[in-house]
Parts: C-alpha cells; sequence; structure tokens
C-alpha cells in the first residue's frame, strides 16, 4: 500500500537523556550523557538508519531547571552537537534553535551557513524570538514587547537571508591554473540597515548544495504564524489534539499564501512523545518508574489533574493507586482552558487509577502515547491521515533505548502501511522535506 503523501519524522534531542526528566535515572542511561556528544551522535546514526528527515535541537540560552532534581532541557552548545553529528553521518538534516534577539544576524548567517556546508546541505535554522525572562538576564536585557521582537525576528531573518545569498552561485571559481580563487564581482555587500540590525556583508562562505539553510519557526501566536508565513518551510508545533493541529497548520499555510508563497512549500510538525515496549502495561510500567524517581512533584500533578477534570483532588483526599470513586467522576467535567482535559477524563472514566492516569502522560507537553508499537503507528497514522501534520517530531521518553525502539519496531510498520518512505528521496534537507532550493532572501531569491 502506497499512500499519496507520506509523512516526515523529526528526532528531537534534548540534552541528551530523552524528553523526561528523571529518564538520566534509568538503568542503562549514562548519567552524564549530557556532556557526553556521542550520545547525540549515536542517536543521529540511529535516526538516520530509520530515515529520519532531521534531528531538532530545541534551545534556549538559560539554565532553567533546578539541576537538583533534574536534567537541563538544552545540550551544552547545539550548534557544537550538530557540528559532531555532521561529521558522523550522511543524509540525516540538523536543525537548531538560535534566538532572533539575542545573536546578530551576522553571526546566526555564519554558524549556520558553515555548518550547511560542512553537512553538504543538510543545516536548518529554528529562528525563535526568546521570551524567556531569564535568558534575557543573561545578556543583561530584559524581554522586549512581543511586537519588538518580532520586528527584530523579521529584521534578523532577512539579513541573514541576504548574507547567505551574497555570493553569486558561480562565484567560487577555484581556478588554480588562472590563480583566481573566487570571482569578487559576484561577491557583494548586501547594506541592509534596519531598526535594529545592520549588516554590510558579504559572509565569506559560498553556497551549499541546498543554496543554504533552511528556516524553521515555533510558537508565538499570530506574530508567529506571520513569520513562518513569510519565510519558514518548516513549523514546530505543539497542538495537543487533531482538530487544533488541523487549525493551526491551515492556519500555517494560508500565512504562506497572504505573503505570496505555496502553502505545500512550508510544513507542520506535531510534537508527539513516546514510552514504547511490548505491551501496554509494560510501558505504563516503564513511566511509573520514571515518575517515581521524582515523587516530590506527584502531590502537584495530582492536583493539576483534578483542576483538569473539574474537581479538587489531592494525594490526602485520594488514594492515587485506585479509580476515582463512580460518584465523583460523576461531576468531572474536562476543563476547557486544557485541550488534554478529554483525554484525562476518558482514561479516569476507563476506571484507571490516578497514578495511571498520569503515567499515560496527559499533563506531559507533548501528546503522549504508552504502548506498543502498533499503538504508536496507529497514532501517527490518524493524525497523519486526518491532515493534522506534515510529519511529527519526535521526542522518546528515554533516549539511549527509545531511539532504537521507535526504529526497530515503529519505523518499519509506517513503511508497512504505507505512511513512510523507505529511502531518502535526495542528498539535502530541502529534498527531504519536499521543499525548494533557495537562495537569497525570500521574494527576491538569486538578487
Ligand atoms: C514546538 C515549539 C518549539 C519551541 N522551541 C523553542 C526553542 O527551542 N527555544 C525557544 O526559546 N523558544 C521556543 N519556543 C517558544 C516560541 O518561540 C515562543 O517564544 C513562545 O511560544 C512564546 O511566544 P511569543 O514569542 O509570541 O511570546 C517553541 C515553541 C513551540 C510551540
Amino acid at each position: 500500500m502506497k499512500t499519496e503523501k507520506q509523512m516526515a519524522l523529526a528526532l528531537q534531542m534534548v540534552s541528551g537523556y530523552g524528553g523526561e526528566f528523571s529518564a538520566w535515572r534509568m538503568p542503562g542511561t549514562d548519567p552524564a550523557a549530557y556532556t557526553n556528544t556521542d550520545s547525540y551522535v549515536e542517536r543521529a546514526k540511529l535516526a538516520e538508519k530509520g530515515k529520519f528527515q532531521m534531528i531538532f535541537i530545541a534551545d534556549t540560552p538559560v539554565l532553567n531547571n533546578d539541576l537538583g532534581l533534574q536534567t537541563p532541557s538544552f545540550p551544552m552548545d547545539p550548534m557544537l552537537a550538530l557540528m559532531a553529528v555532521a561529521r558522523e553521518t550522511k543524509r540525516i538534516g540538523l536543525v537548531a534553535t538560535l534566538s532572533t534577539t539575542f545573536n546578530y544576524p551576522y553571526n546566526i548567517a555564519r554558524q549556520f551557513k558553515a555548518l550547511d556546508v560542512i553537512s553538504h546541505g543538510r543545516a536548518g535554522w529554528n529562528a525563535v524570538t526568546t521570551s524567556d525572562p531569564a535568558a534575557a538576564a543573561n545578556f543583561g536585557a530584559q524581554v522586549a514587547s512581543r511586537k519588538e521582537r518580532y520586528d527584530m525576528a523579521h529584521e534578523s531573518i532577512q539579513i541573514v537571508q541576504a548574507l547567505w545569498g551574497s555570493w553569486e552561485q558561480d562565484a567560487w571559481t577555484l581556478d588554480v591554473e588562472g590563480g583566481k580563487f573566487a570571482d569578487m564581482d559576484k561577491i557583494k555587500p548586501i547594506n541592509l540597515q534596519g531598526q535594529y540590525y545592520a549588516s554590510r556583508g558579504p559572509l565569506p562562505i559560498p553556497p551549499s548544495e541546498q543554496g543554504q539553510p533552511v528556516i524553521f519557526q515555533a510558537g508565538g501566536g499570530e506574530k508567529g504564524l506571520e513569520l513562518a508565513g513569510s519565510y519558514a518551510s518548516g513549523v514546530y508545533a505543539n497542538p495537543y489534539d487533531i482538530e487544533s493541529a488541523r487549525l493551526h497548520r491551515e492556519m500555517i499555510r494560508q500565512s504562506a499564501v497572504r505573503y505570496g508563497r505555496n502553502p505545500d512549500d512550508i510544513k507542520m510538525y506535531a510534537g508527539f512523545m513516546f514510552s514504547l515496549a511490548s505491551t501496554e502495561e509494560e510501558a505504563l510500567e516503564r513511566r511509573r518508574q520514571l515518575m517515581s524517581f521524582n515523587p516530590d512533584e506527584i502531590p502537584s500533578r495530582v492536583s493539576y489533574l483534578g483542576s483538569m477534570v473539574g474537581l479538587h483532588l489531592s494525594v490526602n483526599s485520594v488514594d492515587i493507586d485506585q479509580p476515582l470513586a463512580t460518584d465523583l467522576l460523576k461531576r468531572a467535567y474536562p476543563s476547557p482552558q486544557d485541550p488534554r482535559s478529554a483525554i484525562a477524563l476518558k482514561l479516569l472514566k476507563q476506571g484507571l487509577s490516578v497514578r495511571d492516569v498520569l503515567a499515560h502522560g496527559v499533563i506531559n507537553y507533548h501528546p503522549v502515547v504508552a504502548g506498543t508499537a502498533v499503538q504508536v503507528a496507529d497514532f501517527l497514522e490518524e493524525w497523519f491521515l486526518a491532515g493534522a501534520c506534515d510529519g511529527f517530531s519526535i521526542v522518546p521518553d528515554i533516549a539511549h533505548d527509545g531511539v532504537a525502539d521507535f526504529v526497530e519496531q515503529v519505523v518499519p510498520i509506517l513503511q508497512e502501511r504505507g505512511l513512510f518512505h523507505k529511502e531518502y528521496e535526495g542528498e539535502t534537507l530541502r529534498e527531504h522535506m519536499g521543499v525548494p532550493y533557495q537562495y537569497g532572501r525570500t521574494g527576491i531569491e538569486n538578487q
């Protein structure tokens, strides 16, 4: 069977351990994976074996976790992690976040273009504005208004793209006999001056096999949509259900049309987390074990679960290892404030204990499937065929075995169902994503 369209897969790498903060304590995990670059390289190689289109490393320049209890959310440095991966892989795309607020466009352009050239056209930049006050404080700044941040982002991306296109594509002559390394008539300053950023250029880096890195965007409401529609070829999104995912995807596509682009040239990847095992019960046990490492978090999770279903729940008022009493459940209703509430209530009504409902990941920041490879594949198939997304940014609960299990167990099912490719279609990230070659600024390419 072959469906018309096939999904794309991005492996989201957190800080070397997986999506769950207590993964570092699981047997088999290297507790020092944070500083062990091999952990990134090994997982990227596995993902490449599974024909993943890309790896994605989110980043905010801040330490925002209590390291007494949790691992960091981000790697030591995403660009250096990608550089290590670039040297050890051949096909997989390499995407990282870099803030448009706290980096000069010239630095962004240089780092990503160098990665793109070194990796033979596999780099992507997730351009985000960074709204965390603690991150701003690391630069001696405060978080600017959303308008200002997004105005800066527009300037940043336009300057970065112009720098990327500042060599005409045949400027690098490498004429050894004639003694002409490059044709300076074809390497021109860009002379862009904005309100926040400016750059003269040119950038001293030639085109890559995909012209220039792919631009991604993530989050940020109306202004984020504008940014995505204007420049992005990929969007990372965090929808919790099919309906909101479809709506978000449609809005992204419409935004691209508003900016004169083909809606098929912008792809949305939905965040998704999984815990895989040979039975659902084993997968839940894996998640119960993860939860057990942080018992102090359980009271707040129980009371939050209560607020999701309109009940006052606490570890003192209910036995969390039992299903909720029928009379309590009769009064429960899903909170309209939290799109995850309906799933939480459904599981409670199925008679699962409070602990097991939590173990299903109902208050995780991505939808979670704790179950078998078939259950995971079913979830991805349902979302994809419903038009909820163009692919998934998947986060294993525990990276050290989760990536291999997904590649060995879920990928073959998706391939068998015709939902996922069996071989890379091309060499570059643009080819993997099915988005066009680009050189220079969007709208005025090949200037
Ligand atoms: C899927 C997804 C991934 C994101 N990744 C990052 C990231 O890596 N780094 C970051 O600073 N912000 C990230 N963000 C945050 C957004 O860029 C944005 O700052 C946030 O949604 C707040 O919106 P605002 O920028 O309009 O204030 C992400 C958001 C989403 C939805």
